[in-house]
């Protein structure tokens, strides 16, 4: 896995400011006020601070709101070779403390860093966002091993503060963007199966179903994806048992598709190579599970994920062909690129039958029409059940990850007739007008009665061009910290 930056915190010591070697960060209020530690920098560099805040720059500078960083470079009277000046309120939101930490590791670099944070509230959440932005992907760079410095975080309370939990989550979402961001000929189902079996170390259960295993249940429609790759379909189930024994258990399911060519029906060459993080589903339910085993949840969650490469070959599955899944409805495979439905309905089936869930949450990056929807800002959520939807996006929205709740129909609606097939019990697509509710139509045929089920299409979110507030180009870990902030909220015991 890659590496996260080494951080710890330290009891507040101002006289470590001149000596510092890298970079120092002190923390100033928007209004221009400076703590201890930002007054012995004022000092140190013969009132440079002071002039920073009192000039028509500083206040007239940014959007309000927006968290920022002034560089210093070379300040007199300081060994280091920087001083960063974060402009933050007093008292910060989880989500604002996130975002100054991220701010001070986008200009940190390789150095080391001193961050003066004197006694302000929500120091954890500035490391967290410091080592979620500080996140590189360098497991295929072939460049000299250089030494990235370490942060020391000074806090009045420094003994009150532990970096456990925060550990515990910045593990998950960095094992999450790593799967992400892997190449399909590194992460294959192979590989991403044996990924999942080492968590074993942390206390989780994993098992790994084979071809064989797939046939014997009758998961046809996911076991068709995976037939014209030579790497072999598998599910894999992790389960974590922290909670009451006999205690209904939460299902995280994921879509777990290695490379994604469309398969017969094969997708045009441009951009093509974006879908290695077609197994961003699988990736998100990998994280949570990590995290949930690494912070000891009191909670029962099993994560089911089903790898398939959806590959064209003679093998193939072709558009046309009639496939009966788990639960023993048969689909005409019209389009074989709406590969991500036909492996989740035999997985979400199986977890059903097998661990009679308390809820079911799928995640997916099932249909380009969810990107034209809702940009690369919010995932859809789609839900059968108000309760569980409206405590996700709380869930959620506390963390800062973007989504939004689509409509749905019931079985028989307008949307559900879309469906239909001459031949068989109902076809893989709906067409081009509402692809992505089609698509939850269609797993919503696989949902059994009373079963609590929400559908997150994170097609926008897994993996983006830009950088966002926590995440550099590339994977984002998008869900993570949401799920793992359900699992606290609605199912956690005492
Ligand atoms: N994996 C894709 C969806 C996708 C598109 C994910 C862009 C991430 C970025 C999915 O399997 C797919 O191919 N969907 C098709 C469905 C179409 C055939 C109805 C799509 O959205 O174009
Ligand atoms: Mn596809
Ligand atoms: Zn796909």
């Amino acid at each position: 896995m890659s590496r996260l930056t080494p951080i710890s915190f330290a009891s507040s010591d101002i006289d470590a400011i001149a000596s510092a070697p890298g970079r120092v960060a002190i923390i100033v209020t928007p209004d221009g006020k400076m703590d201890k530690a930002a007054r012995r920098a004022n000092r140190l560099t013969k009132g440079a601070v002071a002039r920073l805040l009192a000039s028509d720059g500083f206040a007239t500078g940014e959007p309000a709101g927006q968290t920022r960083v002034i560089t210093m470079a070379w300040p007199a009277g300081m060994a280091a070779e920087a001083l960063d000046v974060l402009v933050l309120e007093r008292r910060t939101s989880v989500i604002e403390a996130r975002r100054a930490g991220a701010a001070l590791a986008k200009v940190k670099g390789d150095k080391a860093l001193l961050v003066m944070a004197g006694g302000m509230s929500r120091a954890e959440d500035l490391a967290l966002g410091l080592i979620l932005r500080d996140y590189r992907f360098e497991a295929h760079k072939t460049a000299p091993d250089t030494e990235v410095g370490g942060v020391t975080i000074h806090h009045t309370k420094a003994d009150e503060l532990s970096l456990d939990t925060v550990r515990a989550i910045a593990d998950g979402v960095v094992m999450t963007r790593d799967l992400v961001n892997e190449p399909a000929n590194v992460l294959t189902t192979t590989e991403f199966a044996d990924r999942l079996v080492e968590m074993q170390t942390l206390g989780l259960t994993v098992e790994v179903l084979d071809e064989a295993r797939l046939e014997e249940l009758g998961m046809r429609t996911l076991l068709c994806v995976g037939q014209g790759s030579d790497s072999p379909s598998k599910v894999v189930v992790m389960m974590w048992n922290g909670g009451a024994d006999g205690d209904a258990p939460l299902a995280l399911i994921g879509k777990g598709v290695v490379f994604d060519t469309g398969g017969i029906s094969l997708k045009p060459p441009a951009g093509m190579e974006d879908m290695t993080m077609d197994m961003g589903g699988a990736g998100v339910v990998a994280g949570t599970m990590r995290t949930l085993a690494m912070r000891g949840a009191k909670a029962n969650v099993v994560g089911l994920v089903g790898l398939v490469e959806n590959m064209p070959s003679s093998n193939a599955v072709r558009p046309g062909d009639v496939v009966r899944s788990m639960k023993g409805d048969t689909v005409e495979v019209v389009n074989t690129d709406a590969e991500g439905r036909l492996v989740l309905c035999d997985v979400m089936w199986y977890a059903q039958e097998r661990f009679k869930p308390a809820g079911m949450i799928d995640l997916a990056t099932l249909t380009g029409a969810i990107i034209v929807g809702l940009g690369h800002e919010n995932a859809g959520v789609f839900s059968n059940d108000d309760t569980l939807c409206k405590a996700f996006l709380k869930a959620a929205d506390a963390e800062g990850e973007g989504a939004w709740r689509m409509p749905l129909g019931s079985g028989g609606s307008a949307y559900d007739d879309l469906l239909k097939s001459r031949i068989a019990d109902m076809k893989n697509l709906g067409g081009r007008a509402a692809g992505s509710i089609t698509a939850a139509q269609f797993l919503l045929r696989f949902v059994q009665d009373g079963m609590p089920w929400i559908h997150l299409d994170i097609a926008g979110v897994a993996s983006v061009k830009g950088e966002t507030p926590l995440a550099p180009k590339g994977a984002t870990g998008w869900g993570v910290m949401a799920l793992n902030r359900l699992v606290a909220d609605m199912f956690e015991r005492g």
